[in-house]
C-alpha cells in the first residue's frame, strides 16, 4: 500500500505511524493549491493521501489516481478538498476535527488580550520612541480587561466550545453564540446564551470571533453591513478561513475606527503577499496561519491523519469521516 503526503505532515510521528504498518509513503512538496500537471502520473498507485495547505485536491488530481480509497486533511479545514468529486469517485475524506481545538482556542485568547491590553502596540511603540511611549499610552491608548465582558461566538463546534470554556473559566466572560446546527443542550452544557442572529452577536458582543467551515455558504458571511452595527469598542477576530470574512470590509471598519481592532490568523489568499501584510492598520494583530500549529498539536493532528487513513485501508469506518455515504455503500 502507499499514501502520499502532498506537503511533509505537520509531524515526523505521522509518517513513522504509517510506516510501522507497512505503507510505503511518498512526500511531495506543493506551493500551490493546484498540483502541478508533471505530479499527477505519480498518483497511479497511490492508495492514501494525506493532504497539507496550500496543497488541494481537485477532480484531474483524483481522476489521476484511479486506487485511491482516503483522502485525510493535515487539520480541520477540508475546503482545499474536492469533497463531491471524491464521493464521485467513491474516495473516503476525513479531517481531524477536534484534536487541534485547544492551541487555536489559546491563540484566539490570546489575541483578545493582546488586543484589549494593546500588547502589540505598547511593545511596537516602546521601541520605537522609548519610555516616553508609556505617557501617549496612559492619555490616547488606555487598555481595557477581557473580563467580565460579552465575548460572541459564531460557528459553536469544537474550536467554538474549547474558547467559551477558556473565557468563561479565566475570565468570567459572558458567552453569547450563534451556531444554527446544534441543538440547545450544547449551549446549555457549555453556559453560553443561544443568539438566533449573526446580527445579535455583532450587536452585542464586546468580542466577536468566527470558528465556521469555509463553505459556500459562509462564504463571506461577515461583510460591510455586519461591521457597521457593531460596538466602536469592540474587537473582531478570525482565526477559521479568511473567506468567511469580506476582508476589505474588515479593514476599512478598522481603518475608520468603526470597530476598535482586529486580530486575524487566516488570509482570502494564502500565502498572503507581504503587500496584502503590509497594508493592515496598527490596531490590527496578523498572525500567518499558526493558530492551531503546537509542537503538542502537531503531533496528535499528524498521528490522528495517519490513523484514520489506515483505518479505511483495513476496511473500518474512521472516526471523522465528511463522506459516509461512500463508506456505507462499500
Ligand atoms: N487558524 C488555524 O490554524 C485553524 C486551525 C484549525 C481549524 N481552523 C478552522 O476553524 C474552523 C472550525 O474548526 P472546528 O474544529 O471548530 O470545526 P467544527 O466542525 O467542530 O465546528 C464548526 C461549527 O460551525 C458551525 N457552522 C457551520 N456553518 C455555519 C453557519 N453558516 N453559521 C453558523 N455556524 C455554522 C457548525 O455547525 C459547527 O458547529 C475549521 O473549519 C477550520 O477552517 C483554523
Amino acid at each position: 500500500m502507499k499514501v502520499m503526503l502532498l506537503n511533509p505532515m505537520l509531524h515526523k510521528a505521522g509518517e513513522e505511524y504509517l510506516k510501522s504498518y507497512g505503507i510505503e509513503v511518498e512526500c511531495v512538496r506543493v506551493t500551490k493549491k493546484n498540483v502541478p500537471n508533471e505530479i499527477l502520473p505519480r498518483l497511479h498507485d497511490v492508495d492514501g493521501l494525506i493532504v497539507r495547505l496550500p496543497a488541494g485536491v481537485n477532480k484531474k488530481l483524483l481522476d489521476a489516481a484511479p486506487k485511491l480509497k482516503v483522502i485525510s486533511s493535515s487539520g480541520t479545514g477540508t475546503d482545499h478538498i474536492d469533497i463531491p468529486s471524491a464521493t464521485k469517485n467513491g474516495v473516503v475524506v476525513v479531517n481531524n476535527a477536534g484534536v487541534g481545538a485547544r492551541p487555536v482556542a489559546e491563540h484566539v485568547v490570546g489575541l483578545m488580550l493582546a488586543l484589549g491590553k494593546k500588547i502589540v502596540m505598547s511593545n511596537n511603540a516602546l521601541k520605537r520612541n522609548g519610555w516616553d511611549s508609556r505617557e501617549t499610552f496612559l492619555q490616547e491608548n488606555l487598555g481595557n480587561e477581557l473580563s467580565g465582558k460579552t465575548v460572541g461566538i459564531i460557528g459553536f463546534g469544537h474550536i467554538g466550545r474549547d474558547t467559551a470554556s477558556i473565557l468563561k473559566n479565566g475570565f468570567n466572560t459572558e458567552i453569547i453564540a450563534y451556531d444554527p446546527f446544534l441543538s440547545d443542550e450544547v449551549f446549555q452544557i457549555a453556559n453560553a446564551k443561544r443568539c438566533y442572529s449573526i446580527r445579535e452577536i455583532c450587536e452585542k458582543a464586546d468580542y466577536i470571533t468566527l470558528h465556521l467551515p469555509y463553505i459556500k455558504e459562509t462564504h463571506h458571511i461577515i461583510g460591510k453591513e455586519d461591521f457597521e452595527i457593531m460596538k466602536p469598542t469592540s474587537f473582531f477576530i478570525n482565526c477559521s478561513r479568511g473567506n468567511v470574512v469580506d476582508q476589505n470590509a474588515l479593514i476599512e471598519a478598522v481603518n475608520s475606527r468603526r470597530i476598535a481592532g482586529a486580530g486575524i490568523d487566516v488570509f482570502p489568499t494564502e500565502p498572503a503577499s507581504l503587500a496584502e501584510v503590509e497594508i493592515l492598520n496598527e490596531r490590527i494583530i496578523a498572525t500567518p496561519h499558526i493558530a492551531g500549529l503546537t509542537e503538542e498539536t502537531n503531533r496528535k493532528l499528524s498521528v490522528s491523519a495517519a490513523e484514520q487513513v489506515i483505518q479505511v485501508l483495513e476496511g473500518k469506518r474512521p472516526k471523522n469521516i465528511l463522506n459516509g455515504e461512500v463508506f456505507s455503500v462499500r
